[in-house]
């Protein structure tokens, strides 16, 4: 019904059931047009790109994105190439000379737990890792952890990465100790789990990105930033600068606004093709519940049907997942060891069925570009 939007990835491998676009998305064809505008515009503004940039893109972006989310300051989004960029950033707006205390989970993606496993090197971050199964008790486990200390940064995921479960924000939100700076990784939620954050945006920074359901490509992340917002971090580019900085003394100046999380020069050609799908999907209708709605009419389909096909790993039971109706865009199977899983990734790909894996969990990943017969044959090839 929607592979029209993706001509061009389809055309180039047309004998490939592409099931791996929680992670690596086939790019909507408006994008190649956008790609071409940001070298026409490079050429056509030179010196002035970056003014350009910020007075004409920037604004765009965080429209069609705040948009999405029910964000009602779309000034409040920065954007960077990457998510790691703004993790460090926000992880370097905490006193690092005195405890830094750190509740999170057992499940959040690399950019975060490799960088705050080395900071726990050091002797004074105190890291607190809540196992996100069973996830049944998990909002509860998490509440406890949140009373149990003053901590200076929550961080969790809206839908995890080696999983597909679905994080309560408002829930943990509402419960977060006051002192604390509270950072939604929110990339495998957005535009894919229906989310509106009006009722947390004055308390919640959120992360997310363009390479995954947005389906620009990568090299356009950001980061929403409450309006109350006044920290220095000490990671710092020259992007801050392009705002009014408020100092004391000779302190180095920040913004106000989002800029205050702002890094340096980097390749906008992401924000362009970020926009274009943004705008394909307004007009096409394709709000992120219209989206989810066809991922999980896929994803039923693809349940039932592997009901009634028996296979010596891949069966419903070892699906992780508590409610279909909110659960992200791919499907985990927990397989017995890394090495079965690494096995059957690879014999699915002998097979032209492309998914992923991680440790010994096996993902399938469903979007836009597959309908009702892509799911059968699915079925049929494993
Ligand atoms: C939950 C989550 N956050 C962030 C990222 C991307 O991180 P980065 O932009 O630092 O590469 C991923 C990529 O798979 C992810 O799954």
């Amino acid at each position: 019904m929607y592979k029209h939007l993706y001509q061009r990835f389809l055309a180039a491998h047309p004998s490939e059931l592409h099931f791996a676009c929680h992670s690596h998305h086939y790019w909507p064809d408006c994008t190649r047009e956008a790609h071409l505008q940001y070298w026409d515009d490079s050429c056509k503004y030179v010196d002035d790109k970056w003014g350009y940039i910020f007075s004409t893109k920037v604004p765009q972006a965080q429209k069609l994105i705040a948009a999405n989310l029910g964000l009602s300051h779309p000034e409040q989004i920065v954007f960077a190439p990457n998510t790691h960029e703004f993790v460090f950033r926000l992880l370097s707006s905490l006193n690092w000379k005195k405890p830094v205390r750190i509740l999170t989970t057992d499940s959040e993606f690399y950019s975060f737990d490799r960088q705050i496993n080395r900071l726990s090197e050091l002797p004074e971050f105190e890291v607190v890792k809540v196992p996100t199964l069973p996830f049944e008790t998990f909002h509860e486990r998490f509440e406890e952890a949140l009373g149990s200390a003053n901590w200076d940064m929550i961080f969790f995921s809206q839908v995890f990465f080696n999983s597909g479960l679905v994080a309560d924000i408002s829930r943990l939100a509402a419960k977060a100790p006051a002192s604390a700076m509270v950072v939604i990784d929110g990339y495998h939620a957005f535009m894919a789990v229906p989310t509106d954050l009006s009722s947390v945006q004055e308390r919640i920074f959120y992360l997310a990105g363009s390479y995954k359901y947005a389906q620009g490509g990568e090299g356009a992340c950001f980061l929403y930033v409450p309006t109350g917002t006044r920290h220095r971090p000490l990671y710092t580019g020259w992007f801050a600068e392009l705002s009014h900085l408020s100092a004391v003394g000779n302190e180095v100046g920040y913004p106000t606004n989002a800029l205050q999380y702002a890094g340096s020069t980097m390749d906008f050609s992401g924000v362009y093709r970020l926009i274009a799908t943004l705008e394909t999907f307004k007009k096409e209708g394709l709000s992120a519940e219209v989206i989810h709605q066809v991922v999980q009419r896929n994803q039923k389909l693809f349940l039932q049907e592997l009901s009634g096909k028996p296979h010596p790993l891949l069966q419903g039971s070892k699906v992780l997942m508590t409610h279909p109706e909110q659960h992200g865009h791919f499907l985990t199977f927990e397989l017995p060891s890394t090495e079965d899983t690494q096995k059957l990734v690879k014999e699915l790909a002998g097979k032209g069925i492309k998914t992923d894996s991680r440790g010994n969990r096996l993902r399938f990943g469903f979007g836009l570009y597959h309908d009702e017969q892509d799911v059968r044959d699915l079925i049929s090839r494993l």
